[in-house]
């Protein structure tokens, strides 16, 4: 694959932004691609984001990745949003077409792709999803899993009425947090969307004995790479997804709106990125 001669240059912004792995992952692929470009890092704190994001648009810039804790306030700086976004009411990419910026939530798309390209077999079409959290990454995930068509989603969160917001459709049932060991017995799916059992966070306590054998276990929490909850999972028999592929996967449309080229989630890719895996996004 040649690249084009344009230098593109694209960033995620954030605030703080160190920790962000997608500076390695796109500059990874500009010279897998061997396109002229980069990706840069940029700290923006939230009250400077709009008249941040117009300079960094009048020197060039092709797009962004917006991470903590821009995601929603970068909606309302767009002037258009993708259904995705819309519906997930964050923005976590934009690109900067004929002058428009163009909002784009890829979350979804990198948590469902990772489980379609980890586990081919699976079938989300009318099974039932358990989902642990309700923080932002659950919006993507919820988003991810209605559109796939599953039948119903069990959606319990520490704080309830956090969940409950998050109950815009008939599919989703909310329960109670202290109810989640016993209602693993109705899952197809379990995903863990807390930070619990990241480094340096308490482990998620679940008692998995209900758990079907049949059900896939993954967790988006991807440092530790094997969580204790995807360790557990798999001493009893039940197949699990680690959650860095979520990572990678959701990067792919973002580089390919900035740089025109669907990239590859590759092993060396994957290698580089845990080599180096902060517990923070
Ligand atoms: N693999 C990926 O690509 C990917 C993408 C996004 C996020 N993540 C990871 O997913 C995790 C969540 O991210 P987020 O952006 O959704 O964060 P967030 O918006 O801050 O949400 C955090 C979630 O964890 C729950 N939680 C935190 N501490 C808890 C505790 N002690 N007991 C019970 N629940 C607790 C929160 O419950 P309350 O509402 O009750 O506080 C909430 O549901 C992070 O570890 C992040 O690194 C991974």
């Amino acid at each position: 694959m040649t690249g084009t001669t344009a230098f593109i240059k694209a960033a995620v912004i954030g605030h703080p932004v160190a920790h962000s792995k997608s500076p390695l992952i796109h500059n990874h692929w500009i010279n897998q691609y061997r396109l002229a470009g980069h990706y840069d890092a940029i700290d923006i704190p939230p009250d400077q984001l709009a008249n941040g994001i117009e300079g960094l648009i009048s020197e060039g810039y092709a797009g962004f990745n917006f991470t903590i804790p821009h995601k929603e306030r970068a909606c309302d700086l767009c002037d258009e949003l993708d259904e995705a976004a819309r519906l997930i009411g964050a923005v976590n990419t934009m690109q900067i077409k004929e002058g428009r910026r163009i909002g784009m939530n890829t979350d979804a798309f990198g948590f469902i792709t990772n489980i379609k390209t980890a586990r081919p077999g699976f079938i989300f079409t009318g099974c039932t999803a358990l989902v642990l959290g309700a923080g932002g990454a659950a919006r993507a995930v919820i988003q991810g899993l209605l559109e796939e068509g599953v039948a119903k989603i069990l959606l319990t969160n520490r704080t309830r009425e956090k969940a409950e917001m998050l109950a815009t459709v008939p599919q989703i049932e909310i329960f109670d947090w202290e109810d989640r060991h016993d209602r693993l017995g109705e899952a197809d799916l379990l995903i863990n969307t807390t930070s619990l059992g990241m480094s340096g966070q308490p482990v998620l306590d679940l008692r998995l004995a209900l758990l079907p054998k049949r059900a896939l276990v993954t967790d988006i929490v991807y440092a530790p790479l094997h969580t204790d909850l995807l360790k557990k999972a798999e001493t009893q028999g039940n197949q699990t997804v680690t959650g860095i592929g979520m990572l990678l996967h959701q990067a792919r449309p973002a580089f390919q709106a900035w740089f025109g080229v669907m990239p590859d989630v590759t092993p060396a890719l994957e290698k580089l990125i845990l080599g180096t895996a902060d517990p923070a996004l």
